[in-house]
């Protein structure tokens, strides 16, 4: 449960948005989209307590985000460049639970089996021994989601989760974060490009338009007006004979 009241988003002296206003429920997959630049990172940063919001109140499940907050897991933008290229898949996911701290820190038998139950969990068992660099996208996507998973947080945050990668792979990422929405009852807010690959699982999206952040129900959203409003430029919303839903450049 993530709720915003009245807030606005500021990185130096620039307001990016305001009046976001809005409740997402438990339990929801939420897309979060924009144009490049429209603060959709920082209201990721805002949730996890990174950064305070310029004005009003945000809460997660109740609470003014805190940095450190177990409760959240988090997948950043770019996630397999900053990770580095030549540690192994399973350090990775390890740091998830020992925090972002190299060196001689012991770790338990119990630690290992939990970074093992995950890797198997996001279907990364067959390669936590690799090295990122050896891994596909889709495989890192997988570390990424292990990491971010390993502390059995409650909400899960994706930035671009999709990016760089082919269709059956985005497909493939999706049905994963979908099952463990499902399984687990995490909450799991993504910021993407195109909502195509999620429409069938999405609940809702918050959308940064125009200098402010709303939220609204996936049937509210997917809408040709506000997609093309939102992307500057037309956009078709088509419903198939079997009635699936995507939409496309007019
Ligand atoms: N560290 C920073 N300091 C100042 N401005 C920043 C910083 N990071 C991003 N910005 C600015 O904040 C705005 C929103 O950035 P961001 O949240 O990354 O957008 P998005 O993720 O939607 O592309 C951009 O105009 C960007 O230039
Ligand atoms: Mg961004």
């Amino acid at each position: 449960m993530l709720e915003l009241d009245n807030v606005s988003a500021v990185r130096g002296a620039t307001t990016i948005w305001s009046d976001g206003t809005f409740a997402v429920p438990s339990g929801s997959i939420t897309g979060v989209i924009g144009p490049n630049g429209s603060g959709k990172t920082t209201l990721l940063l805002m949730i996890l307590g990174l950064l305070r919001p310029g004005s009003g109140k945000i809460t997660v499940f109740g609470q003014v985000p805190k940095r450190g907050n177990t409760r959240i897991g988090y997948v950043p933008q770019n996630y397999a460049s900053i990770a580095g290229e030549s540690i192994r898949a399973r350090d990775l996911v390890l740091l998830g639970l020992t925090g972002a701290t190299y060196g001689l820190r012991r770790t338990s038998r119990e630690q290992h089996a939990r970074v093992d139950q995950v890797l198997a969990e996001v279907g990364a068992g067959g390669f936590g021994d690799r090295r990122m660099s050896q891994l596909s996208g889709g495989q890192q996507q997988r570390v990424a989601i292990a990491q971010a998973l390993v502390g059995n947080p409650r909400m899960l945050l994706l930035d671009e989760p999709l990016a760089n990668l082919d269709v059956r792979n985005q497909q493939e990422i999706v049905d994963l974060l979908s099952r463990i929405n499902t399984e687990r009852g995490i909450d799991i807010l993504l910021v993407v490009h195109d909502l195509n690959p999620l429409l069938s699982v999405l609940d809702g999206a918050i959308y940064l338009l125009d200098g402010h952040a709303h939220h609204d129900n996936v049937n509210e959203v997917v809408s040709e007006e506000l997609l093309t409003h939102l992307y500057g430029t037309a956009i078709k919303v088509v419903r198939t004979p079997q009635g699936d839903l995507f939409t496309r450049s007019a």
